[in-house]
């Protein structure tokens, strides 16, 4: 079976590990994501590496392409300190996720080690390929937790954290097999990397309307998650007078509203409101209590921040407005970060071999690229979706645009080895 092939036959059984019964939902440190790195662990070692999972539950895949001196190949049991290059992307989902978004990144990293075992190419450093533990934030409504511990900036302090059954971050980590307190060796020392690869699906429609396989990233746009709650009085629906009313609902349902609206006069600006919690919740009952999320990005940290300013003062003028209280905290912040060039333009050499036009694009989603060049330089590849479809089930892709993406990430590996030695 050709290696693109293979790819996509290992992205739907990996799309059938789920902690939810019938769709796509894998999140951080659960029973599925401990069936998939235990499946994704023997894929990577089939292709020729060592595997370790992390005090955080990244994966990781360790591939030495080079004797030293004759001498036997380093292992991460007794790791050398030659340089590293790093491919990966994340093993965890949204609810109700697509398949290809993070697993295709790992995937494509583990079949380019797979070629280059096949084709016994010798390398002046090793490969290392991460699965990272948590991209999506979904299960502690933070994002990067993978990413950050391997990149030394995981605050200690989001330890606790609860999810929506209680139970702390923390504890999560040691049921999953981990160790809270020993994150800080997990940190990849930056010295030793040569620089950050990831491989993902677009997610958009910029590709599929130039018509082009893949395209290289220019930045990923920096995003404020934040929790909001109105805080209102719940009372009798048929008996209290819309006068006299402090319905938090209504107060939401007016802050959405203005939300979508801010966004769509600033050019650039996403916001969206993702998940609602109206409290008690019955429908004869005045909704007392609403907690709603906020996402917001832009890739224009000035931009993005001064629309948080003025979302939150229009939440406090509607509160006000409807005499309720109102609480918020930001959970999650990450600035917009650049792909490196150097590195960029080593891609853009490999993506001219395979397709006429070298696109550059910028990322409105997130990705574990944006937390690791804070270590090391990182470049991302995007491979075209199917009508832009992504954080759906419909998400997909073509295995012609895997294959051309793996022609792409095995001629970079090669271009930089060369420029390397
Ligand atoms: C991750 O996919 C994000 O951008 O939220
Ligand atoms: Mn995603
Ligand atoms: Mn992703």
């Amino acid at each position: 079976m050709n290696a693109a092939k293979k790819i996509m036959q290992r992205i739907e059984t990996l799309a059938r590990i789920t902690d939810e019964p019938g769709r796509l939902t894998r999140t951080f440190a659960s029973p599925a994501m401990r069936r998939a790195n235990g499946l994704v662990a023997k894929w990577m070692r089939a292709a020729g590496m060592e595997t370790r999972v992390d005090a955080m539950g990244n994966l990781i895949g360790h591939f030495e392409a080079k004797s030293e001196d004759g001498k036997k190949p380093s292992s991460i049991l007794h790791p050398s300190s030659s340089p590293r290059l790093l491919l990966g992307s994340h093993l965890d989902t949204v609810r109700n996720a697509g398949k290809f978004d993070g697993p295709l990144g790992v995937m494509l990293g583990i079949a380019c080690v797979g070629e280059l075992r096949r084709k016994k190419t010798q390398l002046p450093f090793a490969i290392e390929v991460v699965g990272f533990a948590d991209e999506e934030g979904v299960r502690y409504q933070s994002a990067y937790l993978g990413s950050k511990v391997l990149a030394g900036s995981f605050d200690a302090k989001e330890l606790r954290r609860k999810d929506a059954a209680g139970i702390a971050l923390a504890a999560a980590i040691k049921i999953f097999g981990g160790n809270p307190e020993k994150l800080k060796s997990a940190r990849l020392d930056p010295k030793n990397l040569l620089g950050y690869l990831e491989a993902h699906i677009e997610q958009g429609p910029v590709l599929e309307g130039k018509n082009l396989a893949v395209g290289i990233v220019t930045a990923i746009a920096g995003q404020t998650r934040a929790h909001v709650t109105f805080i209102g009085h719940a009372g009798h629906a048929g008996t209290t007078p819309m006068a006299r009313r402090q319905d938090a609902l209504c107060a939401a349902a007016e802050f959405i509203l203005a939300t979508e609206k801010l966004a769509r006069k600033t050019p650039g600006l996403v916001a969206t409101v993702g998940q609602l919690k109206a409290e008690p919740g019955a429908s004869n009952v005045i909704p007392g209590e609403v907690k709603l999320t906020l996402d917001l990005r832009h890739a224009k940290d000035s931009i993005r921040r001064s629309a948080h300013l003025a979302l939150k003062k229009n939440a406090f003028q509607i509160a006000h407005r409807r005499k309720l209280k109102i609480d918020g905290e930001v959970v999650h912040e990450t600035a917009a970060v650049a792909c490196s060039e150097k590195l960029s333009g080593l891609l853009a050499l490999s993506v001219r071999r395979h397709q006429k036009k070298v696109l550059r694009l910028p990322s409105g989603a997130g990705h574990d690229a944006a937390i690791m060049a804070g270590i090391t330089p990182a470049v991302m590849l995007f491979i075209r979706c199917k009508n832009g479809i992504s954080h759906h089930p419909n998400e997909s892709a073509k295995a012609e645009d895997v294959r051309v993406a793996l022609g792409v990430m095995s001629d970079f590996i090669l271009r930089l080895a060369k420029a390397h030695e």
